[in-house]
């Protein structure tokens, strides 16, 4: 009996993303009437045809998400043990405490089970029994699913899996009821990313003109701007001559070239003009490109221009007989943006961060996720650590790896990987680091299988798996089916019960989402929110540029008085200041307003800093959504070791390794005085951004309506305090570490955690059974540390207990409430 229990039913719809994104899109535009054809018609996007089914013996993922149990309860006790105002603060939940709560009920497992087992397919329970991994070939997978898997021609990404369902799946009732959803995942193996071609050389016209001719790329990096140009004579043909020859000596016209005109343009209102005479030691050479059978010679100088400024250039050729030649025009150029370089060491100095201690603690382990096949070289991190003096730790010289990294020496694939993994071990010097890497495509969203990695995460042991997550990926929520998007914000909710923090991007294309960037400005119309990001169980990082204006002072004028600022600051990195991205923020469509948030979004929305947009206007977003980001950080203008040099890279995916470092480090000490680590971050972050500002560099310039490309009209701006732009602003390091210091106040603080203590408790308990309902887990759970805090008051054991369970021992708790 096969049957689909609802067709509104999420899991039923099946597996297909457009499918979401056109349903939704079209929801927010108000055409519902459009919308029900949409919805089925999605497997045939624009541009797509089916082609041949795919290898029937190949192996692929499936994720089943049982019914969990509880869930009010948890993510009640996710509240208490992650926020500072309460007592149970820090008081975290083992694996196995979170699993006895969370877990389906033992019917839905068998049926699940007894669904499965009727197959071919390997069968892989995560701990909790909440999710399966289903591993199966095509064939297999399509029966078991009700479904036909087919390889599809037309644009695909590089990297990306040509898979797609045909078919919503279908399942009997009884499993379908046991079940969130289902994610296929495809293929098993990672795909090799095609090496992105060479970008074409540029042909210079061969004649035609007198002007000269700049390359159309200008260079340009901290403070200075290098252009390549090829010089034309007389006679309106190209210079073949070097400059010892004489420019344009060997052209019939015998008018030769003396001097170069060479005028800077600077936005807004700089000039600057060079005249560079034609010798040698001023102005390089080499034979240029400008067509087959034609040799021409290609000069390049370079020159100091300031930074923080929209800058391109025009040259002009001064000829031996007086006259001179058109200015080359600047349309003919992609104007560029001098910026100062990120790198470890600018990042310690300019957060204060101090990198020469080693992180020690066994227990401090930190993790970079990788998914749809980003892989890191182990030869370029090496490179990078000589090149940027981080010193090399022996052991932890390397990260661990879980799942497959293909790496290729010399070239390599994966700038997110690279840049993840030579920031967050460098910023974090000596700490463990695992790089967890995740193959295959999610179906229904075309993404991530955030699932098969949140599975891994789950079943991790509470001992010697990572404290602190980095994510750098996300999407669309439009995109995403809603059973995926909120079992996988549960199952952050889980990781936040048991003290671990996760970061992740809070993406490259300001509010509007990828649609912008990748289809056009006909996406302006709403925000599209980004998930991961905005959901409300994690921390979500957004980026920042250095720019000299980083006051609204900077740039008054009036009467007597022009400020300009000579510091540098950060404002909202933004593809329209030269950031190369747009930090991602706004609000979620999915997610209510977190409890940790409501007085700091409330203070946004009402701010006259930077209004808001009107709701009533045409534009539309949903205040009452979690806003996000969180926090923010540099993100633009990272250094990062590229097989055989060095590339610059911009992106929330080099902030959020950068503050996930920081984590690292404000864990060491609290870890080393027996401390909890700081798990879940938000409730703590919006505490210390109301109550001790100072710890954080508040970010008052700038606004996120721009894409990575194309710029929106509307957008969130920056305002003074939390924003949807750059959420409380970035860290003061030194500030934020000496405040959260838990060794600065008293000795008494100093006190190690009884091993075990944690087990004697739970185990101690009535023991709870997979058949409890919420009320009595309440009992177990919840009460029982209590009773055991009161009863144990004044036994020798009592310190211990009180600091695990009770929590009031953490000066953070103490801090943050006087
Ligand atoms: C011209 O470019 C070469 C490398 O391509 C470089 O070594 C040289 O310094 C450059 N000359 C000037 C004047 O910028
Ligand atoms: C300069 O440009 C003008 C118009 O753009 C053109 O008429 C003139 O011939 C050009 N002069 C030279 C020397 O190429
Ligand atoms: C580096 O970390 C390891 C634990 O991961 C620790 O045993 C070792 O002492 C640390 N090295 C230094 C120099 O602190
Ligand atoms: C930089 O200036 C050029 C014109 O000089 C303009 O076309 C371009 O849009 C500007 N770039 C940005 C990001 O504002
Ligand atoms: C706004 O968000 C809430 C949840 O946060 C949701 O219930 C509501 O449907 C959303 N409205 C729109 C128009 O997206």
């Amino acid at each position: 009996m096969w049957s689909c229990v609802a067709a509104s039913d999420p899991w039923c719809m099946g597996m297909e993303a457009a499918l979401w994104k056109a349903r939704l899109a079209l929801a927010l535009a108000a055409v519902a009437a459009a919308a029900e054809e949409e919805r089925w018609a999605a497997f045939s996007q624009p541009g797509w045809d089916y082609d041949v089914s795919p290898d029937p013996y190949r192996n692929m993922i499936t994720i089943l998400a049982l019914r969990q149990r509880n869930l009010d309860f948890l993510e009640d006790r996710a509240r208490h043990v992650s926020d500072p105002a309460e007592l149970e603060y820090g008081s975290y939940y083992t694996r196995d405490e979170v699993n006895h709560l969370s877990s389906p009920a033992d019917a839905d497992v068998a049926v699940v089970h007894g669904f499965l087992s009727a197959t071919r397919g390997e069968i892989q329970f995560s701990k909790g029994k909440d999710l399966v991994r289903f591993i199966c070939t095509v064939a297999c997978t399509e029966k078991t699913f009700g479904t036909r898997l087919r390889m599809v021609k037309g644009p695909t990404q590089p990297g990306s899996s040509p898979f797609r369902a045909v078919e919503p799946i279908q399942l009997p009732a009884s499993v379908a009821e046991a079940l969130d959803g289902v994610s296929l995942n495809a293929p098993v193996f990672m795909p090799l990313r095609p090496k992105e071609p060479a970008p074409k050389p540029f042909v210079y016209p061969a004649n035609g003109r007198t002007a000269p001719r700049i390359s159309p790329r200008l260079i340009s990096g901290d403070r200075f701007v290098a252009l390549r140009f090829v010089a034309y004579c007389k006679d309106g043909r190209v210079n073949q001559d070097r400059v010892e020859e004489g420019i344009c000596s060997s052209s019939p016209s015998k008018s030769t070239i003396v001097s170069f005109e060479v005028i800077l343009l600077q936005e807004p209102d700089m000039q600057h003009a060079i005249v560079i005479p034609a010798v040698e030691k001023v102005l390089g050479q080499h034979v240029g490109d400008c067509g087959p059978e034609v040799k021409c010679v290609e000069f390049n100088i370079t020159t100091a221009v300031e930074n923080y400024a929209n800058t391109t250039a025009m040259v002009r050729a001064h000829f031996s007989d007086g006259s001179v030649s058109n200015f080359s025009s600047t349309m003919e150029v992609a104007s560029t943006w001098p910026l100062p370089y990120v790198t470890p060491h600018m990042l310690e100095h300019f957060y204060h961060m101090r990198l020469n201690k080693p992180i020690s603690h066994p227990r401090n382990i930190i993790s970079v996720v990788e998914f749809l096949g980003q892989y890191y070289n182990p030869e370029d991190l090496e490179a990078f650590f000589r090149l940027m003096g981080v010193p090399s730790w022996g052991f932890t010289a390397h990260p661990r790896l879980i799942g497959r990294d293909i790496p290729r020496a010399g070239s390599v694939y994966g700038g997110e990987a690279q840049l993840d993994i030579q920031y967050i071990m460098s910023m974090a010097q000596n700490v463990t680091t695992w790089f967890w890497s995740v193959p295959g495509t999610e179906l229904s969203t075309m993404q991530e299988p955030f699932l098969d990695w949140l599975m891994q995460v789950a079943d991790s042991d509470d001992q010697s798996s990572p404290l602190v997550h980095s994510v750098s990926y996300g999407d669309e929520e439009a995109g995403m089916p809603v059973w995926f998007k909120r079992r996988v914000n549960f199952e952050f909710m889980k990781l936040a019960l048991r003290g671990i923090s996760v970061l992740v991007a809070s993406g490259d294309d300001g509010v509007s989402g990828t649609s912008v960037a990748d289809k056009g400005p006909e996406f302006c119309r709403s925000a599209s929110p980004e998930f991961p990001a905005s959901s409300p169980w994690v921390t979500a990082v957004g980026g920042t540029q250095l720019a000299k204006a980083s006051s609204p002072v900077c740039g008054y004028s009036s009467g007597n008085i022009v400020v300009t600022c000579h510091y540098e600051g950060e404002v909202v990195c933004s593809s329209a200041t030269g950031g190369g991205i747009t930090s991602g923020g706004g609000f979620s469509s999915d997610f209510d307003i977190p409890w940790y948030q409501r007085h700091a979004v409330r203070s946004y929305l009402e701010q006259r800093d930077a209004p808001v947009p009107s709701r009533d206007g045409p534009w539309g977003y949903n205040s009452t959504g979690r806003g996000y980001p969180d926090i923010s950080a540099l993100a633009s203008n990272y250094l990062v070791w590229m097989g055989p040099h060095l590339e610059s890279m911009s992106g929330t995916s080099a902030s959020t390794p950068l503050v996930a470092a920081m984590v690292a480090q404000l864990n060491e000490k609290r870890l080393q005085l027996g401390l909890p680590a700081l798990g879940f971050l938000n409730p703590l972050l919006y505490r210390l951004a109301e109550r001790h500002p100072e710890v954080f560099n508040d970010i008052v310039v700038g606004n996120n309506r721009c894409s990575r490309s194309r710029c929106c009209e509307i957008g969130f701006g920056a305002s003074r305090g939390w924003d949807a732009v750059s959420g409380v602003g970035s860290p003061r390091f030194d500030a934020l570490a000496a405040l959260l210091d838990p060794g600065a106040h008293s000795g008494s603080q100093a006190i190690a955690d009884i091993p075990g203590l944690a087990q004697l408790v739970a185990k101690g308990a009535p023991s709870a059974t997979a058949a409890q309902v919420p009320a009595v887990a309440w009992d177990v759970q919840g009460l029982l540390p209590w009773a055991l805090c009161t009863l144990l008051a004044g036994v020798v054991l009592a310190d211990a207990i009180q600091r695990r369970r009770c929590g009031s021992s953490d000066r953070l708790r103490e801090g943050l409430l006087s």
